[in-house]
């Protein structure tokens, strides 16, 4: 599928809802899919009072649920609100294996305004799986769901 007709297939996908959890679940399915070679691809979600990010909706295997802000390359990306691409995961200094097959991954905040309410975290069994098109491509990808969702719906985080 070409970059565009996956935009589109998104903006299909989540025109009609609001509700963040629906719109992410989707997401995660939509780029699983569509992506090659990819082992997981998912959410976690900020909580403010603990200043973690905790696991929200995905697909892949199960993953680890809380991650401490500046921690792995998700805490690092929230941390710095910028997206972290990185070619090899055994070079980047306190990564967290959820997977040991993972061996590039790309995290992307999600910013509303000037809060990040989470990050989008997408891995690879492919070293240097991800390229600046990839990161363009996922960052307007997370700026569409970002505005599209209600993100006072159906969130109830607080530890
Ligand atoms: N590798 C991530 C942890 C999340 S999993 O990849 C799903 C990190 O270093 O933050």
């Amino acid at each position: 599928m070409t970059n565009h007709l996956l935009l589109e297939q998104l903006d299909a996908l989540i025109a009609e809802e609001t509700n963040p959890i629906a719109n992410m679940a989707n997401t995660a399915a939509l780029l699983y899919h569509s992506l090659p070679a990819l082992n997981w691809a998912g959410f976690y979600l900020y909580v403010e009072n603990t200043d973690e990010l905790v696991l929200g909706p995905f697909q892949g295997n199960v993953a680890c649920v809380r991650i401490k802000a500046g921690q792995g390359v998700c805490g690092s990306a929230l941390a710095a609100a910028k997206t972290i691409r990185v070619a090899d995961v055994t070079a980047f200094p306190g990564h967290i294996a959820c997977d040991a097959a993972s061996r590039a991954e790309i995290v992307i905040p999600l910013k509303k305004g000037t809060r990040i309410i989470g990050v989008l975290d997408i891995d690879s069994p492919q070293k240097e799986r991800f390229s600046q098109a990839d990161t363009v491509l996922l960052e307007k990808i997370a700026r569409l769901l970002t505005r599209r969702s209600n993100w006072s719906e159906g969130l109830y985080i607080s530890a």
